[in-house]
């Protein structure tokens, strides 16, 4: 059932090539324009701002689709949905609430859904899950197709989660700014060459002979700044969830702002760069090699810029920036997997963790 594979959660970062096909399809025109049937051109012409409510995962993948609408000129915040049950941001009927939640019952993402529904919000839920309860009490559903997901730890619905973000963050860019963002086309070409970048990505990876080198440090430090802040975050939280390691994720100009008092030569620093941003980054790269820690950079292929830099490099497929992202979290998935794996730890079903929280 695993087919062939030690554990769910590599089988199913083994199926991101084809769940991220299933994400896209039809949803791309031949031309390099958005088509999602429910969706069309227009539909969000009076929205002013989006709010995104999820927790985890859904939310690192909220985060990410954040930057770029900021990039995009559109006003957007992405909130844990559980602050936002208790503490919800003001909204109006221009305000457009959007629960990322894959299984679509996730408590607190429910609980602040309505708190947007009882306020008059519009609201959308992207989901994986059809007949989800988010799917039946958000205004709209967006359906990721992920496919289903068995281990615990989110892998292919996130991927799924970004990749339909990105078309709807191009749908609401053309809708609310009245003209498609400066590289939208170069985004969505990127966007289609993904799942073949992530099958190059999983065939090529060396994050199984980096793993036994670094599991068992005294805590692991991931940062990035742009859409490589919340990936950052996201391969933090996945290393700690699976392997019990100690790992925080931080943007990489914070990092200086307190958390750097805590490096050590024994706190790897994985780093991660997309493209956009990356000079900054490497400045905080140095202040970290000056302390002794050694750095694993996640990087485009080409980058030798960081690869001089860096004591591990771990290359992605050259891409767009807006979805480089994707590949460096897919990367850092296979980090956390085999760190977990050296580890003989519980991978598809980590200690304390459900795989739906139904309680808030
Ligand atoms: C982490 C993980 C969780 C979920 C979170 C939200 O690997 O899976 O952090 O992302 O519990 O779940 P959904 O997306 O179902 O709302």
């Amino acid at each position: 059932e695993r087919g062939g594979y030690d554990h769910y959660m590599l089988k199913e970062i083994n199926e991101q090539p084809e769940a991220l096909e299933r994400t896209i399809n039809g949803r791309i025109t031949d031309d390099g324009r958005v088509a999602l049937a429910d969706f069309p051109p227009g539909t969000f012409d009076e929205v002013s701002e989006v709010h995104f409510l999820s927790c985890g995962t859904s939310h690192h993948a909220s985060m990410y689709a954040q930057q770029l609408l900021r990039d995009r000129g559109v006003p957007a915040y992405a909130f844990t949905a559980g602050e936002y049950a208790t503490t919800p941001a003001p909204v109006s009927e221009d305000t457009l609430v959007i629960a990322v939640t894959q299984s679509g019952e996730t408590a607190d993402t429910l609980a602040s859904l309505r708190s947007a529904n009882e306020r008059g919000a519009r609201t959308l839920t992207v989901t994986n899950v059809v007949g989800s309860t988010a799917a039946r009490e958000a205004d709209e559903a967006l359906f990721i197709r992920a496919g289903p997901e068995i281990g615990v730890a989110a892998t292919k619905t996130f991927t799924s989660q970004v990749a339909a973000l990105l078309l709807v963050v191009e749908r609401l860019t053309v809708d609310i700014t009245g003209t498609p963002s400066e590289d939208s086309e170069a985004v969505l070409t990127a966007l289609r060459e993904l799942p073949d970048a992530v099958d190059r990505l999983i065939g090529s990876s060396i994050a199984s002979s980096l793993a036994p080198r670094y599991a068992g440090s005294e805590q692991h430090f991931f940062i990035g700044r742009g859409v490589a802040y919340p990936v950052a975050c996201e391969g933090a939280l996945k290393l700690k969830e699976i392997s019990y390691e100690q790992a925080e994720g931080f943007s990489a100009g914070e990092l200086k702002h307190g958390p750097l008092a805590l490096v050590t030569p024994e706190t790897p620093i994985v780093a991660v760069f997309t493209g956009k941003h990356d000079t900054k980054t490497l400045n905080n790269v140095e202040e970290v090699r000056s302390r002794g820690a050694s750095v694993i950079g996640v990087a485009p292929e080409s980058a030798d810029h960081v690869a001089a830099a860096v004591d591990e490099f771990l290359p992605i497929p050259d891409t767009n920036p807006d979805v480089a992202g994707v590949l460096a979290n897919v990367q850092l998935q296979l980090v956390s997997y085999h760190v977990a794996n050296v580890l003989n730890r519980s991978i598809d079903k980590p200690r304390n963790l459900a795989k739906s929280v139904t309680v808030e």
